[in-house]
């Protein structure tokens, strides 16, 4: 067997880690959670996740990636017993299930970036664009032109094709997002955004917390790309000699702060332009946006710039996606690495199709996908990890955060207790409601 790749730097690993957390869960979901959740209430929960949830998460991921060198399904056959050993292929469906979503809304988010440039944001109605732009064969096109961009990176395995991508990529979504809310700061709905934005109503988060908790969950599993096996692969191509915690607390804090500048852009914008027509859910920066862009000084450019950094940000999280399937492959079956990416690529862009093509107004294969991906499938595969760790694989995890870092002193402890009782007891309940909800939207949908 060929020797296996690495990162070539430090900064190498730490921009793809950042460049797969940051994407379409950031700009596009992100600001429609907020906006379907209570606002600043929403928020709080998030940040709260995110920091004692998600983080631990990541740290259950880069342990088991480092210690193993192996993609997720070979690493848990290699440190898990019975059931443990074969949990790996969670991670490995819900990959191939969210790339092939994922690239769907991406292909879209491709078209809106031409409607940009081209001036037309809500010509003939921000709704009726947008229904024409998720149905049929140009969404089908659109998500091939996708899945091409992340097979041609992913061929060139990790140094020359996803490190040398996200040297370029991440660089650039920052500095493009930081310029946009820049200037939508300077709009005049931008106080009045802030003010929805961020004072969170105490009444909002005691009267809604059920609702809200479970949606921040997902969330936060979906933004910082765990619970399938990313952060797995990605530590997989690690030195020994590395602090795991501190390169964690820069790609989770780089993720929050990108989220949150997105917020700081899509907002004030849609706080500035005399909507007519809204919508909540997926539609949301499709809709509301373009046609918020539509009515605003310049707003054809601008919101082509908005696009194309969402385009970028979507492209840096799909191959990571695309690495946890390829990596199973190269590993395990010895394939070489361009056939497996055709393959598994294709493949990918077979499945979403459905979703591409589907022209029903109720985005319903989209619905579905996310829902048994995101809010099962995530969580589940991260409730598995802590579990993994927490109970079972203890020793193994301490070690290996310990490396790179010399004495943990008490954080390690922190950490294995954080997971056993508060990680895994959140994650069972945000499991169960998002299993309920799901149910309920699908006998909503085929029943
Ligand atoms: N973190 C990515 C985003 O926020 O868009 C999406 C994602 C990538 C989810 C990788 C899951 C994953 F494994």
């Amino acid at each position: 067997m060929a020797q296996r790749e690495s990162w070539a730097t430090r900064a190498g690993f730490i921009l793809a880690a950042v460049g797969s957390a940051v994407g379409l869960g950031n700009v596009w979901r992100f600001p429609y959670q907020v906006g379907e959740y209570g606002g600043a209430a929403f928020l709080v929960f998030y940040l709260l996740l995110i920091a004692f949830v998600g983080f631990p998460v990541m740290m259950v991921e880069f342990a088991i990636g480092r210690y193993t060198d192996r993609n997720p399904v070979g690493a848990m056959q290699q440190i898990g017993r019975g059931v443990w050993s074969k949990i790996g292929w969670v991670f490995l469906v819900a990959g191939f299930v969210i790339l092939s979503y994922y690239s769907v809304v991406a292909g879209w988010i491709l078209q809106y970036t031409v409607i940009g440039l081209q001036g037309n944001y809500a010509a003939g109605g921000a709704g009726a664009q947008f229904a024409a732009t998720t149905g049929g064969l140009t969404s089908v096109l659109t998500h091939a032109i996708f899945i091409a961009a992340v097979i041609a990176i992913v061929a060139f395995g990790i140094q020359d094709g996803i490190e040398l991508s996200v040297k370029l990529m991440v660089p650039a979504i920052l500095a493009l997002l930081v310029g946009l809310a820049v200037y939508a700061g300077t709009l005049s709905g931008a106080g009045e955004a802030y003010a929805y934005y961020l004072s969170p109503d105490p009444g909002t988060i005691v009267s809604n917390w059920s609702e809200i908790l479970p949606a921040a969950a997902a969330q936060a599993f979906f933004t910082l790309s765990l619970g399938m096996g990313v952060m797995i692969t990605y530590a997989s191509y690690l030195g020994e000699d590395r602090n795991l915690a501190k390169d964690g607390v820069i790609i989770v804090g780089l993720d929050t702060l990108i989220a949150f500048t997105a917020g700081l852009v899509a907002f004030p914008i849609l706080f500035t332009a005399d909507l007519t027509e809204t919508t909540d859910g997926p539609g949301f920066i499709f809709v509301s946006l373009s046609e918020a862009f539509s009515n605003i000084p310049l707003g054809g450019i601008l919101g082509a710039v908005f696009f194309a950094t969402v385009a970028i940000a979507a492209l840096s999280s799909a191959i990571s996606i695309m690495e946890v399937v390829v990596s199973y492959l190269i590993d395990e079956h010895d394939v070489d690495r361009k056939v497996a990416v055709g393959a598994l690529g294709t493949a990918i862009f077979l499945l979403g199709v459905p979703v591409a093509y589907d022209q029903s107004s109720s985005l319903v294969w989209l619905v579905v996908y996310d829902g048994l991906a995101n809010q099962i499938l995530l969580i589940l595969g991260g409730l598995l990890l802590a579990l993994f760790i927490g109970w079972v694989a203890t020793d193994l995890g301490l070690e290996e955060l310990d490396k790179g870092v010399q004495d943990l002193g008490v954080w390690g402890q922190a950490w294995i207790w954080t997971l056993r009782i508060p990680v895994i007891l959140l994650l069972l309940v945000v499991l169960w409601q998002n299993a309920t909800g799901v149910y309920e939207s699908f006998v909503g949908i085929f029943g």
